[in-house]
């Protein structure tokens, strides 16, 4: 099996994340230093918008892998994730004839990887360079897709009926994401590793922000954040997530704000809270906060 080169330690694979513009924790830099140094899939579960999906962007950035997504969805079946025959080749091939062997050597050749339609997760397997393969929000499927994951994510092989098994050439790096829509299945965790991802600190959140707008003032980011996790703090509908505060800093910018009171607040507020009920709870909760903080009355 071809290996690629792997990091050396968990400072290294953190470094190599940063090059590639994410900004990993501890634990998400120890899983992903782990999952290539023990070549394990790596479940990823956390609220919404707090970078599951990115981490395996940027790990095939970092390690120059090509990324191989599967985008779940309910009613994604093996066909689409799979392979399926090429019906229509399959059909022009018999159409044409011009054997002598007759039906046995057609059947034969409508059977061969000519007529293969690769879906994602045979392309990772089959993929002579070693690849990053994101399955993208499995708990969108049913239990059948997770049992039929199994076989692949425990010996990185695939059966075709007509071909036989299809086993990995190279080591993929695989990265499962959930939003925790449904619990998982015990078998399924049992084969990966596991990493939580939450909302990050004020400290870190402030990074992430810098990296995304680097023109946003470092005081403007730190007053941003602030009032992001007051946000947070609040019992919403849905809280504002990292990709949320990346959007109001470039809006920020764009509406050339000095700084976040009352007015800059109510004009925005709607790129951090999307649901009707929450933008009433933090205009009344936060905004009346940033009117006293940042006007005080003479
Ligand atoms: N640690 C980080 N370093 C740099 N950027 C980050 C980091 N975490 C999140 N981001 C940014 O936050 C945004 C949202 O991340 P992402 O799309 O990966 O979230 P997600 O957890 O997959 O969300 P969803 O569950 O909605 O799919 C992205 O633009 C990403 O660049
Ligand atoms: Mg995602």
């Amino acid at each position: 099996m071809a290996e690629a080169l792997a990091p050396a330690s968990v400072a290294e694979t953190k470094e190599a994340l940063a090059s590639a513009s994410y900004l990993a924790d501890e634990s998400a830099a120890l899983v992903s230093f782990l999952a290539q140094r023990l070549g394990k899939p790596v479940l990823v579960e956390g609220p919404a918008g707090v970078g599951k999906t990115e981490l395996a962007k940027a790990l095939s950035r970092s390690s120059g892998r090509e990324l191989i997504r599967l985008q779940c969805y309910e009613g994604l079946d093996e066909a689409k994730a799979l392979y399926e025959w090429n019906y229509r080749k399959q059909l022009l091939r018999i159409q044409a004839g011009g054997t002598q062997g007759g039906w046995d050597e057609v059947q034969d050749d409508i059977f061969s990887e000519e007529f293969l339609l690769e879906r994602p997760l045979m392309q990772a397997i089959a993929s002579p360079e070693p690849v990053v393969l994101l399955i993208d929000e499995i708990d969108k499927t049913d239990q059948e897709f997770e049992a039929m994951l199994l076989e692949l994510l425990s010996d990185f092989q695939i059966t075709i009926p007509e071909l036989g098994q299809v086993s990995a050439t190279s080591m993929p790096i695989v990265i499962l994401t959930s939003n925790n829509s449904r619990e998982l299945t015990e078998a399924l965790k049992r084969r990966c590793l596991y990493l939580w991802l939450d909302y990050p600190e004020m400290e870190r959140e402030m990074e992430i922000v810098h990296l995304h707008a680097p023109d946003l003032p470092e005081a403007l980011t730190r007053r941003l954040v602030e009032v992001v996790r007051m946000v947070r703090a609040l019992d919403l509908k849905k809280p504002p997530s990292i990709a949320e505060t990346i959007d109001w800093a470039r809006t920020l910018l764009l509406m050339g704000a000095e700084d976040i009171d009352r007015e800059t607040f109510k004009q925005s507020m709607s790129i951090i809270v999307k649901h009707r009920t929450d933008i009433d709870l933090v205009a009344e909760r936060v905004g009346m906060k940033l009117a006293e903080s940042v006007r005080p009355q003479s």
